[in-house]
């Protein structure tokens, strides 16, 4: 085991927020946020682009200062502090390697700028090479690598460090599609490995769903929910995280007449005293049953075709619109309409007004 590994899992240190907030100018960014990361945890910062997760992981890094609020690393209060005395090491989008240096000299820099001696800082390097599976590629400049050997060096470099907190701000962006998938899968194997506390700024789900502990999703500033990938995915805790999780989105139903058959599909009978109207209700498009006859008759607008699986499009008698994903192939031509079922448990239901789950 390496001694590097050793130290950061030892010095792993939680993360707590306590009433941050930031503005630019006019502009609030986070009007209150309240949070904390456990030692060790790799947590993902998810929403839309401009939703403050930059912003955020930047007060913590200390690049931007914080309006109120503290930010505790461990048991030390760090919002006063310099980014170099807060113990984070930054994994950036473009990874900023220094282009004219090989990648033994990349990861070795911050210690020769701290003034390690040489033979002590390479055989650092040497070990953490190791870690990121570098070894044989430390004579290389960055231009002679490939994206994820590239990405590896960034991480490298992080933590040779032996940071307590590991920031990574939206690393994989830049990469092909295929490449993502094989970085997304190394960077998960890499943080057992690392057991560094880790926040990983995303706008991509798919990202968040398969490489964090605990999804925070940020709306306009606002914590939606911070829970695990599947709870965000089976109890989404407002209408917002419902509709930003999953693909093709959750269908969100509205307006429900009272005592009409969705009414009744829906179930809205057993939400006592509540009435259809002031209730959103939300269905994914993989949960929707297509049966051969009973359930709801719905008329087919358009199917598209992704190969393992369709999305059909329908509408409803009442104009509801909804889309299904469906493995079923159709003989011959599309059908002009299918029937369809909420099968029970699979039915979400929000507050209109709040936008809470009930
Ligand atoms: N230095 C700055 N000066 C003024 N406004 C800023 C500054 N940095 C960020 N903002 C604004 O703050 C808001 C949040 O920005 P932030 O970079 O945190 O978003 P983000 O969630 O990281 O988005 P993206 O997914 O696009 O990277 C945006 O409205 C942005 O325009
Ligand atoms: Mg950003």
């Amino acid at each position: 085991m390496s001694k590097i590994l050793d130290n950061i899992r030892e010095h792993a240190q939680s993360i707590e927020l306590k009433g941050i907030k930031k503005s630019y100018g006019s502009n609030i960014v986070i009007p209150e946020l309240d949070v904390t990361i456990d030692a060790g945890e790799f947590v993902v910062i998810l929403g839309p682009s401009g939703c403050g997760k930059s912003t955020t992981m930047n007060m913590i890094a200390g690049l931007e200062d914080v309006d109120g609020g503290t930010i505790s690393i461990g048991q030390q209060e760090v919002q006063d502090l310099e980014p170099k005395a807060r113990g984070c090491a930054m994994v950036f989008q473009n990874y900023a390697l220094y282009p004219h240096m090989t990648v033994a000299d990349n990861i070795g820099y911050s210690l020769k700028i701290r003034g390690m001696k040489k033979t002590e800082r390479m055989a650092k390097v040497a070990e953490v090479a190791k870690v990121v599976s570098l070894e044989d590629f430390l004579e290389r400049l960055p231009s002679e690598l490939s994206g994820g050997q590239r990405q590896r060096v960034a991480i490298g470099r992080a933590i040779v460090r032996e940071p307590s907190v590991l920031l990574f701000d939206e690393p994989l962006s830049n990469l092909d599609a295929k490449l993502r998938h094989e970085m997304r899968i190394e960077l998960s194997q890499l943080h057992e490995r690392i057991g560094a506390t880790s926040v990983f700024v995303t706008h991509d789900q798919v990202e968040a769903m398969t490489l964090a502990d605990r999804i925070m999703i940020l709306n306009k500033g606002n914590l939606e929910q911070f829970d695990t990938p599947k709870n965000v995915y089976d109890k989404p805790a407002t209408v917002f995280v419902a509709n930003f999780i999953g693909s093709p989105a959750m269908n969100l139903i509205e307006n429900i007449e009272r005592d009409t058959p969705l009414w009744q599909y829906c179930n809205l009978g057993l939400l006592d005293g509540v009435m259809g109207d002031d209730v959103i209700a939300g269905i994914r498009p993989e949960h929707i049953e297509v049966v051969e006859d009973g359930g709801m008759r719905a008329k087919v607008t358009y199917i598209e075709d992704l190969g393992a699986y369709k999305v059909i499009n329908v509408v409803l008698a009442s104009g509801q619109e909804l889309m299904i994903s469906t493995s079923l192939g159709f003989d011959g031509d599309h059908p002009d309409a299918i029937h369809i079922k909420f099968p029970e448990g699979k039915l979400h239901y929000f507050d209109r007004q709040s936008g809470l789950r009930l």
